[in-house]
């Protein structure tokens, strides 16, 4: 066999593939792997690797495959700021919200912004997500809340992804909070959302998502809606169970979504339900500690066989936490996460919570996302040296689809 491209030597590569053994993580040793047409074709003992086209020498360095960040909201103009304040100040993030700030006031911010001036900030946010070794994110759309500004949104998330090289998914979430101009006519909103928002965004967007929560949708709004995006050949996930309980989450297993996230105020019934419906968790740390939150149940999620995965759910207001490394490392000191579930959790769960199960893995077959990461100066080439410490690690390598992406400046 003659690959196109081999990396060889790497000091220690994390699989996340149990079966080719190596514990958890599906550890190799002195690893290589090689790509055929961007995916892997190979991967195994150094010692063992095939002829290659090209090679590329990764001593000192630790492989995973590349970072999936499952739940961000990248897509925003203005600041949020003097909401921080605010909210250290004493008020809720739902009290914001309610006197018309909070998401508000940056769907005020994000309609106003040229789609140009759009495109250039979140294109800057996926820079500085691939230099963390992230090769697919998730964006949202919602803070548009018109077809207008919802379609504008989903096309910047998706140009931005085609001009950096990350991988981007994109969700329609048009049913983020009730617009100022339909404050008292909520069912005229949910029509809205329906009638106007979806068939302009069908075709821009992969999956839909509902916010339910005090301050923003019912669990009814929430299923007519799903619905409607179901029937229009979107994915269903949901934001569930954040501020307060309303079911969202056993609601998203009814409806065969790949996810349901936040899960902060979840219960037995809902986790049950997950686990029979195979729904992925999506823990979001940094929206825990921006709001100051306790823990979702992390204990009963395992102890059911919940795939948990960890994502930066990157806002301008609850999440203002644009590092997945960091989101890694909170996982383990603030949700009880092993450093093996918190890898995990930034790889293969969070493929599996964007239903694309090629990613977040590297046995042979998977897509070609590889990263390369040198440990900090003095510490074994192991995940617990980078997860121990918080954020900051920069991928010296990353490889999409088999083509190299970026590559650290010598
Ligand atoms: O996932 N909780 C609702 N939506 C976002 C927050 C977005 C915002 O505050 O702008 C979240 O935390
Ligand atoms: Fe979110």
């Amino acid at each position: 066999m003659t690959v196109d491209l081999l990396f060889r030597r790497i000091d220690n590569l994390f699989t996340m593939q149990p079966d080719l053994g190596g514990g958890p993580l599906g550890r190799i040793e002195g690893a290589a792997l090689g790509l055929i047409g961007g995916r892997v074709a190979w991967v195994g003992a150094d010692r063992d690797a095939p002829d290659a086209a090209q090679v590329v020498d990764c001593s000192g360095m630790i492989g995973l495959p590349g970072l999936v960040d499952a739940h961000t909201h990248m897509v925003w103009a203005g600041s949020r700021a003097a909401e921080f304040e605010q909210r250290l100040g004493g008020a809720h993030y739902s009290e914001i919200l309610e006197a018309g700030g909070g998401i508000l006031s940056t769907v005020r911010a994000t309609r106003a912004a040229g789609e140009g001036e759009l495109r250039a900030l979140a294109e800057d946010r996926l820079r500085r997500a691939l230099a963390q070794g992230i090769t697919t994110v998730e964006i949202k759309s919602g803070y548009g809340l018109d077809p207008v500004s919802e379609a504008k949104m989903l096309r910047v998330a998706r140009a931005a992804g085609e001009a950096v090289g990350v991988r981007v998914l994109t969700t329609f979430l048009g049913a983020h909070a009730v617009p100022l101009e339909y404050r008292g006519r909520r069912e005229a909103y949910v029509e809205h959302i329906i009638a106007e928002q979806l068939p302009a965004v069908v075709g821009l967007a992969d999956f839909i998502d509902v916010y339910v929560d005090r301050g923003a949708f019912t669990l009814e709004e929430a299923e007519r809606i799903l619905r409607a995006g179901i029937a229009a050949g979107l994915r269903p996930r949901v934001h569930a169970e954040q501020v307060e309980y309303t079911g969202a989450a056993a609601l998203a297993a009814r409806l065969g979504a790949t996810s349901a996230d936040h899960l902060e105020r979840l219960d037995q019934a809902g986790v049950e339900a997950m686990a029979a419906a195979g729904t992925v968790a999506v823990l979001l740390p940094g929206a825990m500690l921006y709001l100051r939150d306790s823990p979702p149940p992390v204990e009963a999620l395992r102890a059911a066989g919940v795939p948990i995965a960890l994502a930066t759910d990157l806002n301008p207001g609850s999440s203002p936490v644009a590092d997945l490394w960091t989101i890694a490392t909170l996982g383990c000191l603030s949700l009880g996460l092993t450093v093996e579930e918190a890898v995990l959790g930034i790889t293969r769960n969070a493929a599996l919570a964007l239903g694309r199960p090629a990613l977040g893995h590297l046995g042979v077959g998977a897509a070609g996302d590889l990263i390369l990461v040198r440990p900090p100066l003095g510490e074994p080439p192991l995940v617990s040296s980078l997860v121990q410490r918080l954020g900051g690690h920069r991928a010296e390598v990353v490889v999409r689809d088999g083509e190299i992406l970026w590559r650290a400046p010598r």
